[in-house]
């Protein structure tokens, strides 16, 4: 090895002697460098393929699969996967199962959200999603819950919905003609019947199934990776943000960040580009409640008009990633996986169980791995936060309906949208940040004190709005007879997606 590594250094010293000593050379020393020359690329060539063997050996050491099926980018199907590793595929299949934990959990028929907290319907008057807003359920369900929701039904979407409910990288691919990002834009700006129904020119479907481990995961290696477009603009937006330049996160995240970002491509925040539908995470000026909303009154942004009082109001997604960022677990270095999909022994292996689901279903992996404290005494303290985030969004969406309500007195009396406009941004204010803990899936758990503070605001937001509403029409205003026109009709448990037609086997529930 040596030997060649030095001649391996002959091409730069000999062509720093070149310009110096060419005419003294004859051709007999110069053939002789050629030789040299020659023999030091054979040696480099032989000693990079040593190097690339050594490393496939360490990478086998690391990930010891035997392969019973050669896997690819274009393996979307979960069953294909599962023959190699059959422990995670057993466990991802289990996400077609059903347990409800108090604000959490899964259910057969996933429950509409609009019966179960009527002041949804005042907080979304005029909005298209109020149509149809359930529970989630497991990632089997991704695709299949999607197909079948009245926003989809009833409504014109564009084929950025599928960005977080389907297998979708090699759609783009496709589309893009092997260029991801450019095939993600263009899928986006689809009709999504279109973009849902596409074939390659052998006429088979590029959509086909949920969430699934490709999304995850590198083939065959099965290191975790980040694939969603939108995420990688995103994180690379916020990391610029924070002083840190042409972040790509698959070069510079760490295995314990990536164990949080793979989820982190989907539990988000995030609006589509109204030029162009594509997918975006509103995370240029930070994560936090107040910096999306700066970011999105920055440009203008509006997710709909409220039907009862005009004002351009903001639909929170579900920021799970935000919120998580804000509390004391992330501070420490928790990851999402770590309690949503705990090791669980198999033999002499550790298996990272890929049922994920509620933590709540599952204290003993999920929490007692690092709390020292009876399963009770953590259920418990789970049950106390979310408590209390429940009676502040209470109290919160009870003060932003008298909002609504005073606005609506308001408008009858004929005031517009530039009387109001003071008391509107505090409607859109409010509205935000009640939704944002509210459609947040831990109900306060993922920050408690977070989640407490924009609570604390919004009640705030609303009550000074109503206040000043009050004040300016003193005495004028009727509320009794205001009406806060319904939404669209909400849809019955027997339109909702049921418990047939997703692409895996169905499981009983418990
Ligand atoms: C310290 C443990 C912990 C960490 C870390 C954590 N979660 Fe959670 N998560 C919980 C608990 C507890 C709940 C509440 C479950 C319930 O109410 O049944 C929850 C709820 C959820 C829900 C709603 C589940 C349901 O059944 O409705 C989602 C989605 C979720 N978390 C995603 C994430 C994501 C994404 C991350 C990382 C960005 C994350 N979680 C990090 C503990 C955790
Ligand atoms: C490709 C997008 C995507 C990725 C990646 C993803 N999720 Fe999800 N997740 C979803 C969607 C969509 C749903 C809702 C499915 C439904 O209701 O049909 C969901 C549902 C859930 C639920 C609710 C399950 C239940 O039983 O109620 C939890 C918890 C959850 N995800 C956690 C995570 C965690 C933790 C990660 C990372 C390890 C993750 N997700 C990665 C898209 C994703
Ligand atoms: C950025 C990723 C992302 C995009 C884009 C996205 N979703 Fe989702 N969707 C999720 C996640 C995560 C969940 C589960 C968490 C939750 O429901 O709060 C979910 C849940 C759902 C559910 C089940 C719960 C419910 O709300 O009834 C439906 C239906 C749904 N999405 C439809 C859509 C439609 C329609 C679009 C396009 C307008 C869309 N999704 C775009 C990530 C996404
Ligand atoms: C939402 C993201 C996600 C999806 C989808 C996913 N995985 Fe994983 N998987 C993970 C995470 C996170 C780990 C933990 C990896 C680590 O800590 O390095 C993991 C670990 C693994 C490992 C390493 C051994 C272990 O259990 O820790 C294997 C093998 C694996 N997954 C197989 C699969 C298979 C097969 C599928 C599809 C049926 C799948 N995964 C789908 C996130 C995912
Ligand atoms: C990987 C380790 C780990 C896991 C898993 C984990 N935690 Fe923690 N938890 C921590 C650490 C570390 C802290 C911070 C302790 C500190 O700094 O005092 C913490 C803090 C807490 C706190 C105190 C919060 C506060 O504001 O004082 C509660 C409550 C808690 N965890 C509950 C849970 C529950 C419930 C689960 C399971 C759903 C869970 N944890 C899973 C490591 C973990």
């Amino acid at each position: 090895m040596l030997p060649g590594a030095d001649s391996s250094s002959q091409p730069a010293s000999s062509s720093r002697a070149g310009g110096l000593l060419r005419d003294q050379i004859g051709a007999a020393s110069r053939r002789l460098l050629i030789w040299v020359f020659a023999g030091g690329v054979v040696a480099a060539v032989a000693i990079s393929a040593l190097l690339v063997t050594i490393g496939e050996r360490i990478a086998e050491t690391r990930h010891p699969y035997q392969l019973l099926v050669a896997i690819d980018e274009d393996t979307t199907d979960p069953a294909e996967w599962g023959i190699n590793w059959p422990s995670q595929y057993e466990s991802y299949l289990q996400t077609t199962d059903w347990e409800r934990t108090r604000y959490g959990g899964s259910d057969a028929v996933p429950a509409q959200k609009l019966d179960s907290n009527p002041w949804l319907r005042a907080m979304w008057s005029g909005y298209a999603f109020s149509l149809d807003y359930r529970q989630a359920r497991g990632h089997a369900f991704t695709l299949h819950d999607q197909d079948h929701t009245q926003r989809v039904l009833q409504r014109e979407q564009p084929g950025a919905c599928l960005h977080c409910h389907a297998s979708v990288m090699p759609l783009y691919r496709y589309v893009g003609d092997g260029d991801e990002m450019e095939g993600f834009r263009r899928v986006s700006a689809m009709p999504f019947e279109e973009a849902r129904n596409l074939a390659d020119g052998a006429g088979t479907p590029l959509v086909e199934h949920p969430v699934n481990c490709n999304d995850c995961h590198t083939p065959n290696t099965m290191r975790l990776r980040i694939t969603r477009p939108a995420f990688k603009v995103g994180i690379r937006e916020l990391k610029a943000h924070e002083g840190i330049p042409d972040y790509d996160v698959n070069r510079d995240a760490s295995r314990q960040e990536l164990r949080s970002y793979v989820c982190a491509q989907c539990h988000v925040e995030y609006y589509f580009e109204p030029e162009s539908n594509v997918v975006t995470y509103p995370w240029s000026q930070g994560l936090k409640v107040e910096e999306q909303e700066a970011y999105y009154d920055e440009i203008g942004y509006s997710d709909w008009t409220h039907a009862a009082t005009g004002g351009g109001m903001l639909k929170a997604q579900h920021p799970e990633f935000e919120m998580w960022s804000q509390g004391i677990h992330a501070t420490a270095g928790v990851a999402c996986a770590d309690c949503h999909m705990p090791y669980q022994r198999e033999g002499a292996q550790k298996v990272s169980d890929h049922h994920v689901r509620s933590p709540l279903l599952n204290v003993n992996r999920s929490c007692q791995t690092c709390h020292s404290v009876a399963e009770g005494e953590l259920r418990a303290r789970v049950g106390t936060i979310q408590d209390r985030t429940e009676a502040l969004i209470q109290r919160s969406a009870d003060a932003l309906v008298d909002l609504i309500t005073v606005l609506a007195a308001a408008r009858a009396l004929g005031a517009d949208s530039d009387d109001l406009a003071e008391a509107l941004q505090m409607q859109r204010s409010a509205q935000w940040r009640i939704d944002w803990v509210y459609s947040e899936g831990s109900h306060g758990f993922h920050a408690p004190q977070e989640s407490a503070r924009i609570l604390a605001e919004a009640l705030d937001l609303a009550r000074q709005g109503e206040r000043m509403v009050v004040e300016q029409y003193a005495g004028r205003l009727d509320r009794a007879s205001v009406e806060i026109p319904p939404p669209y009709a909400v849809t019955p448990d027997s339109l909702a997606p049921g418990r047939t037609g997703p692409t895996v086997p169905i499981r009983g529930g418990r």
